[in-house]
């Protein structure tokens, strides 16, 4: 039996959300540039939504750039917008036979010019997908999210399109790049840290956390299988006793 056949259609995990860390690493390994653990890693993002449609997820985020990467030297921040763009260009049109729909998170105006209009058409290009919608978190920080949330809701209050009363969870939520897009049912880390790098902190409140070693540019879908199992063997409790949560499967 397949890792995939033994996965439990009735409890996929709805959003998967990745860091994929590691790529640096896994290059010098062997001996090459960190560019080149970058192009690897753009190969497993491929291979990884590929098993995520098949396994029935319907939202993948994926962690490509964050707003701290901005700080590495120029060499490599150039390099990673050029892969970007390239691969955006050179992948669209499988994405849209796989129906993948693209969707983006992140300080888009600080993007370069081309790495905006290579994304632009894509997200047009694939904005009728059914199949998974790929989120790419890109120059993307939790922290840079929720405090342009505060500016926007402080702006509408002034503007009297809301009132402090209005505001909720939900609707802050809203207010959020993540908009319309369910939480992460499971976060996956690869390259062996144990931390969130400003990733979705308010999204992954009650996400199963799943970590392993393997470098991202080795991550395969036998990989993402086998977190999704893990994570069907979890029992999320969201507060409550394990007796409440048995009972409510019955
Ligand atoms: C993750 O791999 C990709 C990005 C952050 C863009 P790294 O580049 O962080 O690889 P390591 O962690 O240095 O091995
Ligand atoms: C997190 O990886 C960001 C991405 C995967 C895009 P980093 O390699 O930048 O994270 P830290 O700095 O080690 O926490
Ligand atoms: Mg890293």
């Amino acid at each position: 039996m397949s890792l995939l056949e033994k996965i439990n259609n009735n409890k996929t995990p709805s959003h998967i959300a990745i860091i994929m860390d590691g790529n640096g690493r896994w290059a010098k390994q062997r001996g090459k540039d960190r560019a080149y653990g970058h192009q690897e890693g753009v190969v497993a993002v491929r291979r990884v939504v590929e098993a995520a449609a098949k396994a029935d997820v319907d939202f993948l985020t994926v962690y490509a750039f964050s707003t701290e990467n901005w700080n590495r030297p120029d060499e490599e921040v150039d390099a990673l917008m050029e892969l970007m763009v390239y691969s955006i260009v050179k992948e669209t049109p499988d994405l849209i036979k796989q129906g993948v729909r693209l969707a983006l998170i992140g300080d888009y105006n600080r993007l370069p010019l081309k790495a905006k209009d290579a994304l632009d058409k894509s997200l047009k290009e694939t904005a009728n997908g059914t199949k998974i919608t790929l989120i790419l978190a890109l120059s993307y920080s939790s922290k840079w999210e929720i405090t342009e949330a505060l500016k926007q809701i402080t702006h509408d209050i002034k503007e009297k399109q809301l009132t402090s009363e209005e505001i909720n969870e939900e609707t802050f939520s809203n207010y959020l790049s993540t908009k319309g897009i369910p939480d992460p049912d499971l976060l996956i880390r690869t390259g062996g840290e144990k931390r969130i790098s400003n990733f979705l902190l308010w999204q992954l409140a009650y996400a199963e956390l799943y970590f392993t070693d393997t470098y991202w540019p080795d991550f395969d879908k036998e990989h993402l299988y086998k977190a999704i199992l893990d994570f069907q063997c979890r029992e999320r409790r969201f507060g409550k006793t394990s007796e409440q949560i048995k009972k409510e499967k019955l």
